[in-house]
């Protein structure tokens, strides 16, 4: 479901609001565009003789009136539309309402923080912590708060809702929400740094059951892992210094410097979507992460190949 003109291919209400004041706008620009245009190539090919030369016209009060009040009537209506959707947007879904809540921050199911180069995702009262994915049920309105860690990022699922910035220090909120479940793409859409382009992030919707189902399994602490390969790579994550930037939920790792790893395995990418999660991936990913995103917070740690080995079969076992 990843689209490649996003814009035209809403999956929410929002997102059809926005696509049709887009389409309105283009219409009127189109328009003006026609107009504009055709009247300079009727001037160009009428007068391309240097004998023909057109009426002059000073000081008529009709057409300055005309030109004037035309394109003043234009951009207060444009104001208009744009000022009545952003009024949609913010509007407090029903089921708030009903709960009696008044302002749109009481209530935040989500709490995205951005954070040079990948977004932390926290759903609020679960526990769960996560990173580049967010899960949500089809067809149910939920409040995300933006918040930044270091510089202003810039929250954007084409699909499903509006931009709206991640600014260090301050609050925002926007709503999310998809008609259909899916996978969404979402980006960084405000320049952050060496890779704002790797910055990417998905928004999977399910439907409400196995939404439930993601929350169950998300909630808890993965298993110890048995196999002596990841035996060992558990070892080794915990003594190396990865466990001083990461967390893994039932070990000793609890640093949040980093993505938080506990169901590492089940997420679909690696580096806010520079590299798709498997295992040979992973393990290119490890031996030097700066060969494919330069410049990333993870530094090359020179590791050996027995130990890139290790650690790929216990990542393997976060699921
Ligand atoms: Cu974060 Cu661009």
């Amino acid at each position: 479901m990843r689209s490649t003109f996003p814009v035209f291919d809403p999956a929410s209400p929002q997102a059809e609001s926005i696509r049709d004041l887009f389409v309105d706008v283009l219409f009127v620009s189109a328009g003006i565009f026609v107009i504009v245009a055709g009247l300079i190539v009727v001037a160009l090919y009428r007068y391309r003789s240097h004998e023909r030369i057109p009426s002059q016209d000073f000081g008529s009060h009709k057409r300055e009136l005309a030109w004037m009040v035309g394109p003043v009537i234009i951009v207060l209506w444009i104001g208009a539309i744009s000022a009545k959707l952003i009024l949609t947007l913010n509007a407090l879904p029903t089921h708030y309402a009903q709960a009696g809540e008044t302002t749109s921050e009481n209530q935040v199911d989500v709490i995205v923080t951005g954070h040079q180069w990948w977004w932390e995702v926290e759903y609020v009262g679960t526990g769960i912590r996560s990173a580049n994915e967010i899960h949500i049920p089809t067809g149910k309105r939920l409040r995300v708060e933006l918040r930044s860690d270091d510089v202003i990022h810039c929250f954007w699922v084409a699909q499903l809702t509006r931009k709206m910035d991640a600014i260090p220090g301050m609050s925002n909120y926007v709503w999310l929400e998809a008609n259909a479940p899916g996978v969404y793409q979402g980006r960084c859409a405000e320049y952050c740094g060496t890779q704002h382009a790797w910055m990417n992030f998905l928004v999977i919707a399910h439907p409400q059951e196995e939404f439930e189902a993601w929350v169950d399994r998300e909630s808890g602490s993965v298993e110890a892992p048995t196999e002596e390969l990841a035996v060992a790579g558990q070892e080794l994550f915990m003594k190396l210094t990865c466990s001083q930037c990461h967390a893994i939920s039932g070990t000793i790792a609890k640093e949040d410097f980093a993505p938080d790893l506990t169901h590492f395995a089940s997420r679909k990418e690696i580096g806010a979507g520079a590299i798709a999660n498997n295992s040979k991936n992973l393990r290119t990913w490890l031996e030097n992460p700066q060969a494919i995103k330069p410049g990333c917070k993870m530094p090359n740690f020179k590791l050996r190949d027995d130990q890139l080995d290790q650690l790929t079969a216990y990542l393997e076992t976060l699921k």
